[in-house]
């Protein structure tokens, strides 16, 4: 084996599903960009890391709530321009084509044109690493959305989407949870 310099080993990890995180508070609307995502449990617990600097952290902290949007491959460019912007001064829906929706449980908003959107709360926040543990609360899924694809940062600004599925259900056995 060649050695593979150690500051690209993220690169290997990062390729969980790019999201697009929503957060509402003090009566506005705000979205990010967030490709550090991890799941933690079924029941359903997530955790995602981000920071001070960014916008939504505020609205996260002091709201306890956000939505997951899971981003496909047609939404590459928008994705992009969300987490390329901060929301400080900006209306991000009204700015990139995107459309709150209420969600049901949380004041954060889904995002019409994602393919799933998953409402959380907030379990925990991690401080000395900027994790946020988060609960689902209620998901939705838009089976009717054209690119099911989902998107892929590979961490040097290039970006995968789904491919090749392997089909191993037998094989897993019991570690899968009832109902997937
Ligand atoms: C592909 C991509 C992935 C990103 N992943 C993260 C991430 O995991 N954590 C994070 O804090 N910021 C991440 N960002 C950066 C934020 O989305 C960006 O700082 C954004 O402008 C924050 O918006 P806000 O200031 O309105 O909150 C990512 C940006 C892009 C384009």
């Amino acid at each position: 084996m060649k050695e593979l310099e150690l500051q690209k080993a993220f690169m290997l990890i990062e390729p969980g599903p790019v999201t697009m995180i929503t957060t509402s508070h003090e009566g506005k609307h705000n979205i990010m960009t967030i490709s550090w995502t991890m799941v933690m449990d079924f029941t359903p617990r997530f955790a995602l890391c981000t920071g001070s600097w960014n916008y939504s952290y505020e609205a996260l902290v002091e709201s306890g709530e956000c939505v997951i949007g899971i981003a496909t491959a047609d939404l590459v460019d928008t994705i992009l321009d969300v987490g390329t912007t901060t929301g400080r001064e900006t209306d991000k829906f009204a700015r990139f084509g995107l459309t709150p929706l209420p969600a049901s449980q949380i004041s954060a908003p889904l995002i019409k044109e994602c393919y799933v959107n998953i409402e959380c709360r907030v379990a925990d926040h991690i401080k000395q690493h900027d994790i946020f543990v988060l609960d689902g609360v209620k998901a939705w899924i838009n089976e009717s959305h054209k690119d099911k694809r989902i998107l892929h940062a590979r961490g040097d600004g290039t970006f995968i989407a789904d491919g090749e599925i392997f089909e191993r259900r037998k094989r897993m056995g019991d570690k899968l949870p009832p109902g997937v």
